[in-house]
């Protein structure tokens, strides 16, 4: 049986975040779930704390939390994400420092908190969450792509600084998704049902990804089975992106 170890999710109450949760305790873990969305709670193995990435005191409070109720953090799961479709010619700066703030610092603040625990105990596996938008750009989404691109740059970067230190990092990128966070974006409507049939027909395997495959991999890369896995970016989209 695999140890069971400490988990942080960001972003742990959204539609691929929840499905993380329920996949690393699955695998006996105990999970924290960090969401700025309040959560219920959902059996022993979850602890549901208040995160809001974009704030350090807050990123400092949450990770303070879950060590204290559950133990060091071992695994970190940073899926705390958001956008909206715009053309870029359309958008202004205060668009590009919320998706930023978000999706990239967001990122930085919570490994910038966590990792050190992890490179001072010699074990460590950090997944981030990023985006095929990252890998091959995405209409309408030039900033997202932008700072998701920039969160598997630094992964791979920081891969390489504790590499050393038993601490993995590791990027997954999603192809489209049927979480709230898409159908929001879509919206509602018959051009929405139109996006999400051509979206479809892109996809070599000819369906949306769900949060459980994205969930699956997650798993895997947190395990002591990849400890050999480090620096790498891993798209599940059904073939969408070949990179
Ligand atoms: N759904 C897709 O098609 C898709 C595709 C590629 C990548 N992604 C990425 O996957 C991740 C999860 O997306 P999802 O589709 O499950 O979206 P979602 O909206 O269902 O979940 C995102 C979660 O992040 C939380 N969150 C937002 N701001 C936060 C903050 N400041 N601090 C902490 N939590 C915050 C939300 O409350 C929500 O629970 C995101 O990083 C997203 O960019 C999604």
């Amino acid at each position: 049986m695999p140890p069971s170890r400490v988990a942080l999710v960001t972003g742990g109450a959204g539609g691929i975040g929840h499905a993380i949760v329920n996949a690393l305790v699955a695998g006996g873990h105990r999970v924290a779930s960090g969401d700025i969305a309040s959560q219920q709670t959902s059996g022993e193995a979850v602890l549901p704390v208040h995160l809001d990435v974009t704030d350090r005191g807050s990123v400092d409070q949450a990770v303070t939390q879950a060590e204290r109720e559950l133990g060091p953090v071992e695994i970190l799961v940073n899926t705390a994400g958001w956008d909206e479709f715009h053309q870029f010619l359309e958008t202004e700066e205060g668009f590009w420092d919320r998706i930023i703030e978000l999706n990239y610092k967001g990122c930085l603040r919570v490994c910038r908190r966590a990792v050190p625990g992890m490179v001072e105990r010699g074990y460590g596996r950090v997944v981030n969450i990023s985006s095929d938008a990252a890998r091959v750009g995405s209409s309408l989404e030039a900033v997202y792509a932008g700072a998701k691109a920039a969160q598997v740059a630094f992964g791979k970067t920081l891969a390489r600084e504790v590499a050393s230190r038993g601490v993995t990092v590791n990027s997954v990128c999603p192809g489209p998704t049927e979480t709230p966070l898409l159908e929001g974006m879509l919206g509602a409507g018959e051009t929405s049902a139109k996006m999400v049939e051509a979206l479809r027909r892109a996809v070599p395997m000819r369906r949306l990804g769900r949060p459980e495959d994205v969930a699956a991999a997650v798993a895997f890369l947190t395990s002591d089975d990849a400890g050999f896995i480090t620096g790498q970016t891993l798209s599940v989209s059904g073939g969408l992106t070949m990179a």
